[in-house]
């Protein structure tokens, strides 16, 4: 997946998703699936490169407050924001997460 830095100035280190989903490893496949189709829609739209990398950031990671290790408050979009918004994400990464689930209404606006 080209477009995805391993490494990003700042943010989670994706090098760290295997470890996260060692028991849900459908899941991990679905987020890296959406990924693909992320990528897919970037090159089809020409997005300019930060703006297809953060998009398909934001699809890779959607669904990593499934994680286990994640749960706080049994929402799992919520409970990925608060992660990565932790983690030093770029906050459109963050805000993604957060609303692709609609959890920007349901969780009470808690991020800031
Ligand atoms: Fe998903």
């Amino acid at each position: 997946m080209p477009f995805v830095s391993c490494c990003p100035e700042s943010g989670f280190d994706i090098r760290a998703l295997e470890s996260l989903f060692t028991d849900r490893m459908p899941r991990l496949a679905h987020m890296r699936d959406a990924a693909s189709f992320a990528q897919d829609l970037s090159e089809s739209f020409s997005l300019p490169t930060e703006h297809a990398r953060l998009l398909i950031r934001s699809a890779l990671l959607h669904d990593i407050g499934y994680a286990s290790a994640l749960r706080r408050f049994e929402y799992h979009a919520l409970d990925g924001a608060l992660f990565l918004e932790e983690k030093g994400e770029h906050p459109w990464v963050v805000e993604g997460v957060l609303r692709h689930s609609q959890a920007d209404r349901k969780g009470g606006g808690c991020l800031s």
